[in-house]
């Protein structure tokens, strides 16, 4: 065998127990009790410590391109060594299609881009922003692409679809058997709030909030659900935000529909509250913060399941390129750093605090998003014959989170200041140590793309 790790305490979205694993050629080998008598190059002792899948985290964004233009902070290599430093080891980025021309185009060239650069396994949704090029959806799926992300919003990029687009878009996703992602807010509503308040002189990051209300969420979402009823696509909710947003992913859940979705550590943790002072522009995301009524209903679908998985929606900008606190919130960049500290932080949230249970938040942050899009249970999983991906977490490790601890390539964190307990003390991709003791150890660029399949 290439590693033994012993003494750990397994965890899977099922159950957690004691086991050695043993581990050769990248795969899990042997799940086993006592001393099986293997040879090993290296023996890793986890006593007292967890034994996870490596995390999925499916929705990142690095190396942001707007109309072309990298406008995010890292890029494939820092923002995978990063996550590999969180005990992610495999991300989903997404290839947003440039309105007019082939997706399959911008596929090949952000895949292109990505296999040089990543330390970890990736794939790759792809955003369709017109209904150009619905032929080239087979392909795509044959390529390895499960997910045809849309949004509802953000006209003034060239990224939304309207109504008819929608439609058109789910209905020939449907016939190819591949499923649809959206980004819900009404672009109506916020632009026409962000127009009267930037007139009336209301620039300051909290009207960023206001700007995109609750009902904007609430309506994009029922009105997508319709034509998810009307089509049968399948259909995944991007980072939910509300309560009514939650509620309506519950119902249709409940009608048989089928949809599954997600929410961020950040909506979970953070709220309106952060946009006040003088640091609040770098929490500009969108769809935005909210209140402390829509952080509970959030918990409480994340507790009973209807909230499918936990994903950072990762997207790093410095405090340059966030305007510094000069910009007006409409011209700030939007996004938040999130794929490193995720681990640690709902660890200490969801069972130090909230009480989920261990499988609870390896479904969450592992297993499902493997299942939804497609790479369970080669990820997600720990088991004979999948990838030996794994995370070593000590759960009694105290740590205060500070952009000096963390491998971002950024110097301010949402977090900064906060104290938590449980910390991954190494990951491991394809057998291969990527990170310990607090340092990335691994080879820079060895992961790999790879395909999803829902059939
Ligand atoms: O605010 C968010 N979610 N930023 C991610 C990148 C984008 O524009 O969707
Ligand atoms: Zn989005
Ligand atoms: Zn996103």
């Amino acid at each position: 065998m290439d590693l033994i790790i012993k003494n750990g305490t397994l965890v899977d979205s099922i159950r957690c127990y004691q086991a050695n694993l043993a581990i050769a050629e990248g795969k899990i080998r042997a799940i086993f009790l006592g001393n099986k008598n293997y040879k090993a190059e290296k023996v890793v002792d986890a006593e007292k410590k967890m034994v996870f899948p490596g995390l999925v985290d499916s929705h990142v964004h690095f190396q942001l391109q707007d109309m072309g233009k990298i406008i995010s902070t890292d890029n494939f290599a820092s923002g995978t060594k990063a996550a590999a430093c969180g005990g992610v080891t495999t991300i989903i980025d997404f290839a947003d299609q440039m309105r007019g021309e082939s997706p399959l185009k911008s596929f090949y060239e952000r895949k292109k881009d990505a296999d040089s650069q990543v330390a970890i396994d990736y794939s790759l949704h792809v955003s369709k922003t017109d209904t150009k090029f619905l032929d080239e959806i087979p392909t795509l799926i044959s390529e390895g692409v499960t997910s045809f992300k849309f949004f509802t919003t953000y006209s003034w990029r060239n990224l939304d679809l309207d109504d008819a687009e929608l439609l058109v878009l789910f209905r020939e996703v449907k016939k190819c058997r591949g499923m649809v992602m959206g980004h819900c807010e009404n672009d109506d509503m916020v632009i026409r709030n962000i127009n009267s308040l930037i007139q009336a002189g209301k620039t300051d990051p909290i009207f960023h909030a206001h700007s995109r209300p609750h009902i904007a969420e609430e309506e994009a979402i029922q009105r997508v659900l319709l034509f998810t009823k009307k089509t049968g696509v399948k259909l995944h909710l991007a980072h939910l935000t509300t309560k009514e947003g939650s509620d309506l992913l519950s119902q249709a859940k409940k009608q048989g529909l089928n949809v599954t979705g997600e929410t961020c550590p950040h909506y979970l943790l953070l709220n309106e509250r952060e946009y006040k002072g003088s640091e609040g522009y770098l929490n500009l995301m969108s769809p935005p913060l909210r209140h402390a009524k829509d952080q509970q209903a959030l918990m409480k679908r994340v507790q009973d399941g209807t909230i499918d998985q936990i994903i950072t929606d990762h997207c790093e900008f410095s405090r340059k390129s966030k305007g510094d606190g000069n910009f007006p919130f409409h011209q700030v960049l939007n996004g938040i750093p999130g794929i490193e500290t995720s681990l640690p932080l709902m660890h200490d949230f969801l069972i130090n605090k909230q009480k989920l249970t261990y499988p609870q938040l390896i479904s969450l942050m592992s297993t499902k998003p493997a299942q939804i899009f497609g790479l369970y249970p080669q990820k997600g999983s720990l088991m004979v014959g999948t990838d030996a991906d794994l995370v070593i977490f000590d759960p009694n490790v105290e740590r205060t989170i500070t952009p000096e601890i963390l491998h971002y390539s950024i110097d301010w964190n949402p977090y900064s200041g906060l104290k938590v307990e449980g910390w991954p003390v190494m990951t491991i991709l394809r057998g291969k140590i990527l990170y310990e003791k607090g340092n990335f150890v691994g080879p820079h660029n060895k992961g790999k793309f790879l395909k999803c399949s829902i059939r």
